[in-house]
């Protein structure tokens, strides 16, 4: 669908990109010749993603550890990249969720999920745009977002609440800075088969919740009808 090399001699950061979809589009930025910067909580599992990527690509694959709640980190993180080159564009990839009955939640499970999805991400977005202002470059940031961020959702209420709140922030800026260069777009992708959603999405190895959370216990079970889900799961 695209041209090989289409993205040669442009710089992207991927948060979260150890894994999952994260893992899927630093592999394909790096198909078509873009050079990377992921992010991530364990070195390792960064570690492991770059080396099979460059082994495949060939591209230019590089990763810093990171956990994006922490502001100060993160500000360092990103001075870092630019001290070697201005970044072209930021996927806002990495979140974090549980499904919970909202009750049970503690304010620190709360936070844990928003200072994640809403704090890491505003912390990332505005450390590169700042960035991108200050030397009248383009920009391009793209967000990971959910389809419930508009319309809610039983079972992952900080998620949603902080995925509206990324919703947000992409309408915004792209107001605030579309003027100066500075593109944001944010894409829902629906329920998508990694293993990290789906253990979530699907707790006890792929299969609806039998503890009360399953089916049974969802409003017309709009959200246990998985018919049209992709069939594929994760082992
Ligand atoms: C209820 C929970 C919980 C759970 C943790 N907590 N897991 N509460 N149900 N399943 C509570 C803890 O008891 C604690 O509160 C508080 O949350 C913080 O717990 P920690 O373990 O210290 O949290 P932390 O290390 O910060 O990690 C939280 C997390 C973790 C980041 C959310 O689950 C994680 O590492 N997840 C991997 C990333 C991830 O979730 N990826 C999936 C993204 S998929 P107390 O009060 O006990 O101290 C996605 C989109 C899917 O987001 C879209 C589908 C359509």
């Amino acid at each position: 669908m695209f041209e090989s090399g289409l993205l040669k001699g442009k710089k992207f950061l991927v948060t979260g990109g150890g894994t999952g979809l994260g893992k899927a589009m630093v592999r394909r930025f790096s198909e078509l010749g873009a050079g990377i910067v992921f992010c991530g909580r364990r070195l390792e599992v960064l570690e492991a993603t770059a080396r099979e990527v460059s082994g495949e690509t060939g591209g230019s694959v590089a990763v810093r550890q990171i956990d994006i709640r922490d502001a100060e980190g993160v500000e360092a993180m990103v001075e870092s990249i630019w001290a070697e080159g201005p970044l072209d564009g930021l996927v806002n990839n990495a979140a974090g969720k549980f499904i919970s009955k909202t009750e049970e939640l503690s304010h620190r499970a709360v936070d844990a999920v928003l200072n994640i999805v809403l704090h890491g991400t505003s912390h990332v977005t505005l450390a590169c745009g700042k960035r991108w202002l200050a030397q009248e470059r383009p920009g391009t940031v793209l967000s990971i977002i959910t389809t419930y961020a508009w319309t809610g959702s039983a079972y992952v209420v900080p998620s949603a609440m902080a995925k509206a709140g990324v919703l947000a922030m992409t309408r915004s800026l792209a107001v605030e800075w579309g003027g100066r260069g500075i593109r944001l777009n944010a894409i829902a992708p629906g329920p998508f088969p990694t293993p990290g959603a789906w253990d979530r999405l699907m707790p006890k190895s792929g299969e609806l919740a039998e503890d009360g959370m399953g089916a049974a216990s969802v409003p017309l079970g709009a959200w246990a009808n998985t018919s049209n889900w992709p069939t594929w799961r994760a082992s």
